[in-house]
């Protein structure tokens, strides 16, 4: 299949594996651009940029495909050492950044210097023109439904697409509650030119993550995520366990007068020793509603080689039928 997306990142398949924190290894990375699709080392999740490079070059020895690097730009005060990150990016030959969070002009004419493609995250319209106007190359639109941060608008996939579609010249992915080849087809339609997963792509075998986090998700259905963080303006959706729950109360109980460090013993540091050891009460971790549409744990290549076959015989058989 051929988008201005599968142009854009020199890839096969219009799909991309969205950056996560603490799964987004060289591991899945290097498997999702083997099959096809654009995968993203997560650069956060590597503590310095020396580690950052390290993991660029082991994704290099595991793919000779393009693969990409997420940057999210915190909103905190003391930030992370990102010109370094960006060094290691453009020493190591990466050719593809996904930013999100912050605005990330100030970077933007580094990185278009070395030839680097950026497509920013975005939950809102807005956001996405204004990524547009300051010379992004692409978007990813992530709807309300989507793991991780959707933003505080809360609008929904089947709304936000059409309106990005409507409104912006640049290419955009549908990102938030991509499964499969329904998924793509449907993105499609609403005027999407590819798609980002990120949860789907957690429940695969080469997902580099504890096996109680893949069954996790195999297990949950639409209705077990919950959004945190809410009256902090920086809403997460997250599965829900023991830890969401007892953030949960604690929300209720302080109402607008609460701190983040109120909650920090169930957000913060809690990434690796849930995906790592396994530890699935530790504290809230981003899970999309997708997790009801996620039914087992195939390779990457099996489940990127589904969605394809799947969308195009959709389009070429079910759709075109409808037509005679
Ligand atoms: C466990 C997990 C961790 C994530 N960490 C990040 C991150 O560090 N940076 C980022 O930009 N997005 C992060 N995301 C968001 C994903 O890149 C993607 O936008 C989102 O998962 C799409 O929604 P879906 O889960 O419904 O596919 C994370 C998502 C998950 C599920």
């Amino acid at each position: 299949m051929k988008t201005r997306i599968t142009e854009l990142f020199g890839i096969q398949h219009p799909i991309i594996q969205g950056g996560m924190h603490y799964v987004g290894f060289a591991e899945l990375a290097a498997a999702v651009s083997n099959a096809g699709g654009l995968g993203l080392i997560t650069g956060l999740t590597q503590k310095t940029p020396e580690l950052l490079a390290r993991e660029i070059a082991r994704c290099r020895a595991m793919t000779d495909k393009p693969f990409g690097v997420n940057l999210t730009f915190l909103p905190t005060v003391s930030s992370p050492d990102y010109p370094g990150y960006i060094r290691a990016i453009i020493e190591g030959g990466v050719k593809a950044v996904e930013t999100a969070g912050n605005n990330p002009q100030q970077w933007l004419p580094l990185l278009k210097e070395h030839g680097i493609k950026v497509i920013h995250k975005c939950t809102s319209v807005r956001h996405a023109l204004k990524a547009e106007a300051i010379g992004c190359d692409a978007v990813s639109v992530d709807g309300f439904e989507c793991g991780g941060h959707p933003g505080e608008d809360d609008v929904p996939n089947f709304i936000l697409l059409p309106r990005a579609a409507e409104t912006l010249k640049i290419p955009f992915v549908a990102s938030g509650g991509m499964a499969d080849g329904r998924s793509l087809v449907a993105a499609l339609a609403l005027g999407a030119e590819g798609m980002n997963m990120g949860t789907r792509f957690i429940a695969t075998q080469e997902a580099p993550v504890h096996e109680h986090v893949k069954q996790a998700i195999v297990a949950a259905s639409e209705l077990d995520t919950r959004l945190v963080m809410r009256p902090l303006r920086n809403t997460e959706r997250v599965l829900n366990n023991a830890a969401v729950e007892r953030l949960l109360a604690k929300e209720k109980e302080l109402g607008a007068n609460l701190k983040f460090e109120d909650i920090i013993e169930q957000v913060a540091g809690v990434y690796p020793r849930i995906m790592q050891n396994g530890d699935m009460d530790a504290g809230a971790w981003s899970c999309g509603m997708v997790a009801g549409l996620i039914h087992d744990v195939p390779t990457v290549k099996a489940l990127i080689d589904r969605i394809m076959a799947e969308a195009e015989a959709l389009i070429t058989q079910r759709l075109a039928g409808l037509l005679r």
